[in-house]
């Protein structure tokens, strides 16, 4: 049942990719292989115990599998396993995240905005009802009965005040019921369920832009279930309405790990205001800053100019990675206390042994190794 030509292109692929490192020094994973095929015969038997969601006869689940392509990126991926959380975690899954991000919010209408991709709707949602406390501190959350139960939970957390506001007889949030909570005041944010995970509804958003108007609070529009659905032809009027009013909502949430059939997990937050972005702006030692770009959870953003290049605790080691040239001499002091340093060298040897000298003026250097073409290894003396 499994398409075996699926695997015959992944180990293909496979083969492209550790050619492209072909110019590092020899090196196989010497692990044994026949314990790891009896641990992994346990495993797809054990599997086996699973419901067949990826079986048409299959109806029982919301989720499905991912898509064949998805499932073939990510499998490529993991000989990498690199980590969006700074940039020399993953270089090039950086970029392709903000390149997937922005094509997230090109679906809802958005050319402008800020969002990352992040390990599901749960914390999606925490981000942006986060987002929701710092730009109107003391108010309260309100959503519908029928929205996601996290969304009191994460309330909780961020000790914020949630209304449940009941909804009508087709499951969608009660519009006159909401008026008149909103007239009692403090209603700082309202979710809006786009796709209820018990029914499918849609909460009228159409409607409550209209009130937003009048009172003035954040939309925060939870598509987690439902976002994907705009790209479906054959909707309702009062559903296509929803849908395409997003483009106006404060902040969307959205599960690639669900209709987006990717794997999991993958949530997406977006603003639609960059300048929310000053909220996420951290100073924290160990997340990697780049010239001129900043690292936000899993996103640069390119939202704040900086200087600054931080070092990443990994394990008993430190590691730092910078441009190289002029970079060098300016930050290598910031290689003082490092162990391992990766230094990504741009042009020529000469500027390669300036950046070596400069930083062997801060720290204690035991070796050096050139890797490849534009990759430098220093080891220095331990921390
Ligand atoms: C509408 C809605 N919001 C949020 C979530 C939570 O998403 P996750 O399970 O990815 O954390 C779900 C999950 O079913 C959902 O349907």
């Amino acid at each position: 049942m499994f398409n075996q030509e699926e695997l015959a292109i992944l180990a293909r692929q496979l083969s492209a990719l550790d050619a492209s490192f072909s110019l590092l020094p020899d090196y196989e994973e010497s692990e044994a292989l026949a314990p790891m095929e009896s641990v992994l015969s346990e495993l797809s038997s054990r599997m086996a115990d699973n419901y067949p969601y990826f079986h048409p006869f299959y109806l029982g689940q919301m989720l499905k599998p991912p898509h064949p392509m998805a499932r073939l990126a990510y499998s490529l991926c993991l000989y990498i396993n690199p980590n969006n959380h700074a940039l020399d975690g993953g270089r090039a899954t950086s970029a392709m995240e903000k390149e997937a991000v922005a094509e997230i919010a090109n679906m809802f209408g958005w050319r402008e905005h800020l969002g990352h991709l992040t390990g599901g709707g749960t914390f999606a949602n925490l981000e942006a009802l986060w987002i929701a406390k710092m730009l109107r501190p003391g108010t309260s959350v309100a959503a519908s009965e029928l929205a996601h139960y996290t969304h009191e939970r994460i309330s909780r957390v961020l000790d914020m005040e949630f209304e449940k506001i009941p909804c009508d007889a087709s499951g969608r949030m009660d519009v006159l019921e909401l008026e008149t909570r909103l007239q009692r005041g403090n209603i700082g944010t309202v979710v809006v369920t786009l796709g209820t995970t018990a029914a499918g509804t849609l909460d009228p958003l159409d409607a409550i832009l209209a009130l937003k108007r009048k009172y003035r609070f954040r939309v925060h529009v939870d598509a987690a279930y439902g976002g994907y659905f705009t790209l479906c032809e054959g909707l309702s009027a009062a559903s296509r309405g929803a849908l395409e009013a997003m483009a106006q909502a404060d902040s969307i949430v959205v599960d690639p790990h669900k209709h987006g059939m990717q794997p999991y997990g993958c949530g997406c937050v977006l603003f639609n205001d960059p300048g929310v972005g000053i909220h996420y702006k951290h100073d924290s030692p160990y997340t990697y800053f780049q010239f001129g770009r900043a690292a936000f959870r899993g996103d640069q953003s390119g939202m704040l100019p900086g200087r600054r290049i931080g070092r990443r605790a990994l394990g008993h080691s430190k590691a730092a990675a910078f441009s190289g040239g002029r970079g060098v001499c300016r930050c290598a002091s910031m290689f003082q206390g490092c162990r391992h340093v990766t230094v990504p060298v741009v042009r020529g040897r000469g500027r390669l042994r300036d950046g070596y000298g400069a930083c062997a003026g801060y720290c204690s250097v035991v070796g050096a190794r050139r890797h490849c073409p534009g990759q430098f290894s220093l080891i220095t003396k331990g921390v």
